[in-house]
């Protein structure tokens, strides 16, 4: 049987992913009845060898059959041919541009005048693809909750949260040397929550907050809808500059510093650390409180090691707010904070009146996740995904981009933050690269206020592009900027947006 999978042809150099190729094969195979119904696929290992190709992408493949129906998997068993007669059909690609929402750019998109499609190569969402979700896994332990909990899952919860999943996240925590109790542990549903309720709890109208400029547009648009002033401080490549910080800080009295230190978004930077121990030294100094936005520290592809604030945090001035939703299913809204005891009241009512509690289920079913070892197991599948995956896009930048063009290398995170010329059109790279299957985000969304007009930068994640599609993506979004850079027919022929 191995002989006929070995025959299947794939082409490493077509611009289709390799993954999707494989997908179309085996679902031809299924549907012209060569692969009959029942019958066991060969394994992820063996095709992968038979067909000399990385088994993440037989795992894709293997995904997309059983998304679509063609497939289905039996726990520890394997993958098997189901019967194609009863495949789903394909539903439209929608495409949710995460962080394009804030802005303008949406009426962008939404006017199609940026088409996303399935073949497009997404280098401007920082999420990963739902094929990556592990959601066999996740059936198993809410099916043990559902036997285990019943009717108890489904009732009001605890505003703090479910309090063994509380355990078992201060557990987890040590691992990045962070020694905090249950009680102080506040679980919410995602990041964004915790930034709404930090902001709703502690911020009147008009106060000020303190944000890195560029920054997070879902941050920006929490303060903004609370009646905050943003006073934005210059993000350096080893995090604020410190003088326009402590001058901010005396002149506006800002009540939050809300800072990412960690392959920061958008600019992928992180804070060296000296700049940790000031930051959190200044807003004792001046009687702030941090919201540290922790979303990927532990996608450290170099070892860099760095140490959260929190753990610096003798004071006790730094929320601390950790984001499940990069490695994990961002749909499951399911993240964390960590409250100072002082602020703890305030937060628990805030929560309380957003929305009581995040679902029980949701957390009786990630605590079982934890405990029974499958959380480490997935962390490290996306590690090395995310790690392949930014390897491959620093390699290919390496080789393509026109010598106008720089950017650091972050070392971890999702997200790479390349410098144009100044005056470089990129609204015009971005309407031409859209047409052409490469989207990315510009830059400019990132900033509170008026964007300067020197700010010309492009955000590129690598979060969401297979492997065998970076290169080609990094490729044709190269090529345009030489073209652009050249002065060639875009300058001319492409309407600024
Ligand atoms: C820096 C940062 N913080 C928070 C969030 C929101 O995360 P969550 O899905 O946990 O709400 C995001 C999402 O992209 C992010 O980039």
């Amino acid at each position: 049987m191995i002989e006929l999978f070995k025959s299947i042809q794939l082409d490493k150099e077509s611009k289709t992913s390799l993954y999707l190729q494989l997908f179309n094969c085996l679902k031809e195979l299924i549907q012209d009845g060569t692969l009959p119904p029942d019958l066991k696929l060969p394994s992820v290992r063996k095709l992968s060898e038979a067909l000399k190709i990385n088994q993440i992408t037989v795992v894709s493949a293997f995904k997309q059959l059983e998304k679509e129906g063609f497939a289905y998997s039996k726990p520890g068993s394997g993958t098997y041919v189901a019967n194609s007669l009863q495949a789903v059909p394909e539903s439209l690609p929608t495409t949710f541009l995460d962080e394009l929402y804030q802005n303008d750019d949406i009426s962008v998109i939404n006017n199609d005048r940026i088409k996303i499609s399935d073949q497009t190569i997404n280098f401007a969402s920082a999420t990963p693809t739902s094929d990556l979700f592990p959601v066999k896994d996740f059936k198993l332990v809410l099916n043990e909750v559902l036997d285990r909990d019943k009717g108890s899952a489904f009732g009001y919860q605890d505003s703090q949260g479910f309090y063994p999943l509380r355990e078992s996240i201060a557990e987890i925590l040590k691992r990045s040397s962070i020694h905090c109790n249950p009680e102080n542990i506040q679980i919410i549903s995602g990041a964004q929550q915790g930034i709404d309720i930090i902001s709703k709890a502690f911020l009147s109208q008009g106060d000020y907050v303190i944000t890195e400029s560029p920054t997070y547009t879902g941050a920006i648009a929490v303060f903004k809808s609370r009646g905050a002033q943003i006073a934005d401080v210059q993000m350096e490549k080893d995090g604020l500059n410190l003088n326009i910080l402590e001058y901010t800080l005396q002149k506006f009295k800002p009540k939050l510093i809300y800072t990412i230190p960690s392959f920061q978004n958008p600019t992928g930077c992180s804070y060296s650390n000296y700049k940790r121990a000031e930051i959190v030294r200044l807003a004792e100094k001046y009687g702030a409180y941090i919201i540290e936005d922790d979303y990927v520290s532990d996608l450290d592809f170099e070892n860099r090691g760095f140490s959260p604030l929190k753990a610096l945090d003798f004071n006790h001035r730094v929320i601390y707010i950790k984001s499940f939703s990069k490695i994990f299913m961002p749909g499951l809204r399911l993240g964390f904070m960590i409250v100072p005891q002082k602020l703890k009241q305030q937060t628990i009512e805030a929560k309380h009146t957003t929305d009581i509690s995040t679902s029980g289920l949701t957390q009786r079913a990630f605590d079982l996740y934890i405990r029974e070892g499958y959380w480490d197991q997935h962390f490290n599948f996306m590690f090395d995904i995310y790690k392949e995956r930014y390897f491959e896009t620093i390699h290919a930048l390496d080789g393509h981009l026109p010598k106008e063009v720089t950017y650091s290398k972050p070392g971890g995170g999702l997200n790479i933050w390349l410098d144009m010329p100044y005056g470089f059109p990129v609204n015009n790279l971005l309407k031409h690269a859209s047409s052409n299957d490469v989207v990315f985000a510009p830059g400019r969304i990132f900033y509170s206020g008026n964007c300067p007009q020197s700010i010309n930068n492009i955000r590129l994640s690598f979060a969401a592009v297979y492997t065998d599609q970076i290169k080609c993506g990094v490729e044709k979004l190269c090529a345009m900027i030489a073209s652009l850079l050249d002065g060639k027919d875009l300058y001319q022929s492409i309407r600024i947006l």
